[in-house]
Parts: structure tokens; sequence; C-alpha cells
């Protein structure tokens, strides 16, 4: 039975091997008070940002703060990220040297504007070259925002996950994206739909987390709720937020419920009975369960188990 189990365990999506990044939240590194603020919320993952949610003239003011965050400040559970500029923006080097002289290094770093391969090839050596030589393996997040980027989506996958600094999750920038192809945001962001499915099914064929779009309107939490839970139906596995009130919305439509954790649990074992007695796709609750339905109620105990419900 243990070895049926484990069998389980190998097919199922690796995505959640890392720690869970339901939210991702921005904070803008030369903000003293948003900074200060972190220290008090709740999400999973806080992104001190260097890029632009930070004016050109207080970059290096960022870059400071960010550093005295790092090393002096305590943010909870929450995994501190950083944002640098892009590689291309003559401000990623210098970003680069003033974060990882930090004493505690940040828990991973996120890339914007991540277009080629070869662009993750230049990061991925001036990090290495940065970090101390006993860190052994370090993370970072790639945002994939325009027409050149899904283009080349196959090969930045590749690129990233080779070697010791490796990509662990895509983040989608919708607002960069559409900008790129010159569409028009809507309501029900139909314009952006292809590239998040692209985004979620590269991520999960690399085990990569998929990280969804933010939602700019931070006063309609309901129009957040809805688009959230659209991204966790879609295979996402979090969403970016920019405003403390979507912090508890996100997590909720990111989040199985007691009662679908308690049924994933109950179908594992009705599988495993079934695989005892040689049967493969059975009957359960008036519904044919074979191996995809297993290993999406995998997913969710995984999920659970991660998020400590
Ligand atoms: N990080 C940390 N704290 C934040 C925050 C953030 N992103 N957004 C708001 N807060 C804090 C505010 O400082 C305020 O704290 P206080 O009560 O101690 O003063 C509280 O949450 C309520 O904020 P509110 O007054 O409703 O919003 P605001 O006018 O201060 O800020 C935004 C609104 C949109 C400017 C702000 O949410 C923001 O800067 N978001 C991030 C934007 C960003 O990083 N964009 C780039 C990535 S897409
Ligand atoms: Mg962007």
């Amino acid at each position: 039975m243990a070895a049926r189990f484990s069998f389980v365990r190998r097919l199922s999506s690796s995505a959640l091997a890392v720690r869970p990044r339901r939210t991702i939240m921005y904070v803008p590194g030369s903000d003293e008070r948003k900074v200060e603020k972190a220290k008090s919320l709740d999400a999973d993952t806080l992104v001190f940002d260097c890029e632009d949610g930070v004016a050109y003239a207080k970059k290096k003011e960022a870059r400071s703060l960010i550093v005295r965050a790092l090393e002096q400040m305590q943010f909870g559970r929450s995994e501190r990220v950083v944002r640098i500029n892009s590689m291309d923006s003559g401000l990623a080097e210098d970003d680069l040297v003033e974060i990882l002289r930090a004493v505690n290094l940040p828990d991973a770093i996120l890339l914007p504007k991540v277009e080629t391969a070869e662009i993750v090839a230049r990061f991925q050596s001036k990090v290495e070259s940065l970090i101390p030589s006993d860190v052994t393996s370090y993370p970072f997040l790639a945002i994939v925002e325009s027409a050149r980027a899904l283009v080349n989506i196959k090969e930045i996958c590749d690129a990233g996950t080779r070697g010791k600094v490796h990509l662990s999750g895509l983040t989608f920038g919708a607002d960069d994206y559409a900008a790129s192809i010159g569409a028009v945001r809507t309501k029900s962001s139909s314009e952006v739909l292809c590239a998040r499915q692209l985004v979620v099914m590269h991520a999960k064929a690399y085990g990569l987390q998929a990280v969804d779009m933010v939602n700019i309107n931070y006063k309609d939490l309901e129009g957040l709720k809805a688009e959230a839970q659209e991204g966790a139906t879609m295979g996402f596995t979090g969403k970016q937020v920019i405003h403390p009130d979507q912090i508890p919305v996100v997590h909720a439509a990111f989040s199985p419920s007691l009662e679908q954790i308690k049924s994933a649990k109950n179908l594992i074992k009705a599988f495993e009975r079934h695989q005892a007695e040689g049967k493969g796709a059975f009957t359960y609750e008036g519904k044919m369960i074979d191996m995809p339905t297993v290993l999406q109620a995998k997913n969710v105990t995984d999920l659970a188990k991660a998020i400590g419900d």
C-alpha cells in the first residue's frame, strides 16, 4: 500500500514543494511607512520593490531602506523578496550589488521584464558572483510581461531551471503585457486570457509556481474576489497584491476550504483501498474517479499541509 501511495506522490505536481506563495505583496522600497507597515501584514511573500513602485530619483534610497529592513526588521512568517530593476534598465547591477550585500540575504529575488534566456543567464551569473560561496541554491521568480517574453517562455524556463540560481516561479504582469501588444485592459480580462494560460501551462510543466496578475482596483474587493477565484480555477498558485485589504481576499481564494480538504483526504483513502483491491477507476460520491482526480486531491492536501490547515 505504501508503495502505491508513493506512486501518487511522485506523479503529483511539485509546484508546492517550495513554500506557498498565495499572496505576493508589493511594498514600495522607498516608502518607510509602508516598509514599517509590512511588519504587521500577513502576506505569504512581501516584495520590497526597487522597480516600478519607486520613482527614478528614489532608487538609491530604496536600496538602503531595503537593506536596513532585511538586516534589522522582523516580518513574521512572510517570505522576504526584493524586486530589482530589469537587467536592461542600467539599474539592476547596482540593485544587486547593494541588496546582496545585506547580512541577511533576501529569501529570493523577483526579476521583472524577463524576455529572453540570455537575460536569465546574465542575471544568474551576476547573482552567483555576489552571493556567498557557501550558498548552494538561491531562488528567483521571473515576471513575464511582454509579447516577446511569452514567445520565449520555454527557453526562459529552460535557462532558469538550470544552475544554482534557480527559477522557482513565473509571475504574470498583465498591464505591461497589454501595453506590449497594444491591448486595452477590460474588466473581463479576455485580452490577457491566452497569456495567463501560457504562463500557468509553462510553470506547471517545469514544476514552478504560477503567480497571477495584480488587480489595481484595490478598492473593489468583490471584483478582486472573482478575479482571484478565476485565477485559482485556472491553476495559478497565487496572486500579486498591492494593498493590505487585498491579502485576506486572495488568501481565501487560493486556500482549500475545510470541506475540500476533508473530501480530498477521503478520496485518497478510497483510492488506496481500491488500488489494494486491484481496481483502477471507481465511483466515489456519484463521480468516476481515476488518477487525474486523485492527483488533484493530492494537490489540495499538499497545499493544506503547507499552509498549516
Ligand atoms: N505596503 C505596505 N503598506 C501599505 C501598502 C503597501 N503596498 N499599501 C497601503 N499600505 C498601508 C498604508 O501605509 C496605510 O497604513 P497606515 O494606516 O499605517 O497609514 C494603510 O496600509 C492603508 O492604506 P491606504 O491609505 O488605503 O492606501 P495608500 O493611499 O496609503 O496607498 C497605494 C495606496 C495604491 C499607493 C498603495 O497601496 C501602494 O503603494 N501599493 C503598492 C504599489 C506598488 O508597489 N506598485 C508596483 C507593483 S504593481
Ligand atoms: Mg511590470
